[in-house]
């Protein structure tokens, strides 16, 4: 059993319908999953080491920049050793926009920056989550947890 964070902000309920689903599938498969969202639970960086894996959710609803909510665990992410640590990302934009989910790629390439493992899939929606969305939330939970 792997223990989990699940970690998002979400301001108009897709990428928390994301998070949702991926928490879902994990704990169906009796992993341990913790869920916190930047805008109401206090992160602190160190926490991340407790756990096997932990997976970041954005929108991308300031052009693409890091929400404001996200930036000091943003910025702070260079202050401990994430080196070789499991992390995945994952968050709903809208193809509208020129930079797609630019958030999401923001975050994955500074956990990359820092040394940590990616999960090999970025998963980004457009705007709600479809069923098919969904289906690959439950891929993305499924390939990160095979990673641990
Ligand atoms: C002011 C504004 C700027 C946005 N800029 C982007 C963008 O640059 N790239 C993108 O993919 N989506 C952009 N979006 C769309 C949101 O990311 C999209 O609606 C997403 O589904 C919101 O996710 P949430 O429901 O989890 O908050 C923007 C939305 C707003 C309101």
């Amino acid at each position: 059993m792997a223990k989990i964070l699940i970690l998002y902000i979400s301001a108009t309920g897709n990428t928390e319908m994301m998070a949702e689903a991926i928490a879902g599938y994990l704990e169906y498969k009796n992993h341990e999953v913790v869920i916190k969202t930047f805008d109401f639970d206090p992160i602190d960086v160190e926490e991340l080491l407790d756990y096997d894996l932990v997976l970041i959710g954005t929108h991308s609803n300031d052009d693409g920049e890091i929400p404001f909510e996200a930036e000091d665990f943003y910025d702070e992410l260079d202050e401990v050793n994430l080196k070789d640590r499991l992390f995945g990302v994952f968050g709903s934009g809208d193809t509208a926009y020129d930079e797609f989910c630019l958030s999401v790629d923001l975050m994955g390439d500074k956990l990359e920056h820092i040394g940590a493992k990616l999960v090999p899939i970025r998963l980004k929606v457009d705007l709600t989550p479809a069923n098919e969305d969904m289906e690959r939330c439950d891929a993305f939970a499924e390939t990160a947890v095979q990673m641990v």
